[in-house]
């Protein structure tokens, strides 16, 4: 049979591939006979990958030791892990999710990468509204250092709450995609965008807390009437990253059973459509969510 994929002894780097979605995409890579590095926080439990990488990606210096680690040449990279922020400070919720997969990019993929190589991010539909709210983020994704990056946000990272980085993160990273994209297909290398609705993963809960029920979370996956799995999230981000995809780079992938045609046409109410960054909106919601979390601690001592 043909192999229409061409995973077969392709060297993979997996983000997040302890769980959900990334763990779906490791598995899935390593039965199209790829080579997979697989790099986590927690360990990797799936069985056949070529090595498994311990690294926490809020930290700089735990990504250039990780990569001194991986092969000089890389074909297909996959930046699947991310945070809520529903248990991680602000910093540290920005920096796994943005500025993690915006060093990564420019320090080591674009040099290890070569002419047909293919890069996909998992982004989210909370941060399917990035093309209204460039202003918000140009500061961000025009920063091309770790520092910079830092210094762009130190002021939310005091003042939102930690949830809000998390939609922040994702416009960011969706933007920045775009925008590299233009400079990467220059290189005959490829970069998409996968937006995943609510999914059924290790985060689930995180949400489900955020939302106030599993019925709540449905609502956001279109008319799936169910969440959807991490498989099938995986199956698109492996399909964008192969062979199969050779003509697709730049793209904005929505994984969400009709969520955003909803949106689209009115029947559902476009709740994403709110600035991420404004003080007053961010100093009020911080407010709400420290007098949320102390009536939990009150009612669950
Ligand atoms: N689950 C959803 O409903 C949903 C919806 C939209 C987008 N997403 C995105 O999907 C991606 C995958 O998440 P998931 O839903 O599979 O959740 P998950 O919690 O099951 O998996 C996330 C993985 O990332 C790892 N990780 C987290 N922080 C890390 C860090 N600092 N360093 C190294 N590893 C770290 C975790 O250990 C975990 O293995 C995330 O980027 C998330 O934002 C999820």
């Amino acid at each position: 049979m043909k192999d229409f994929f061409g995973y077969d002894g392709k060297v993979c780097v997996v983000t997040g591939a302890s769980s959900g979605m990334g763990k779906a995409t490791t598995q899935m890579l390593v039965e199209l006979g790829a080579k997979v590095y697989a790099i986590d926080m927690n360990p990797c439990q799936v069985e056949g990958i070529e090595k498994y990488l311990k690294c926490n990606l809020a930290s700089k210096e735990d990504i250039d030791k990780t990569f001194k680690e991986l092969p000089e040449k890389i074909d297909s990279f996959f930046g699947v892990a991310g945070l809520s922020g529903s248990k991680t400070d602000y910093r540290t919720t920005f920096d796994c999710n943005y500025t993690a997969n915006m060093y990564i990019t420019l320090y080591y993929l674009k040099e290890r990468m070569q002419k047909g190589a293919s890069i996909v991010y998992c982004t989210s539909t909370a941060g399917l509204e990035w093309k209204k709210f460039k202003k918000e983020q140009n500061k961000v994704v025009h920063s091309k250092t770790w520092e910079e990056v830092v210094a762009a946000t130190s002021k939310l990272a005091s003042s939102a709450p930690a949830t809000f980085a998390y939609m922040y993160s994702k416009r960011c990273l969706s933007q920045f995609i775009c925008e590299q994209a233009v400079e990467f297909a220059k290189l005959g290398i490829r970069m998409n965008n996968v937006l995943p609705a609510a999914t059924d993963t290790g985060m689930k809960q995180e949400f489900q807390d955020m939302v106030g029920s599993e019925e709540g979370l449905i609502e956001q996956a279109g008319l799936a009437n169910r969440l959807a799995t991490s498989e099938e999230m995986a199956g698109p981000m492996v399909f964008l990253n192969s062979n199969m995809a050779s003509f697709v780079s730049g793209v904005d992938f929505l994984v969400d059973y009709t969520d955003t045609c909803l949106k689209i046409l009115k029947l559902k109410k476009n709740l994403e459509a709110v600035s991420a960054t404004n003080p007053i909106i961010c100093a009020i919601a911080k407010k709400m969510m420290q007098k949320q979390s102390e009536e939990l601690k009150k009612l669950n001592p």
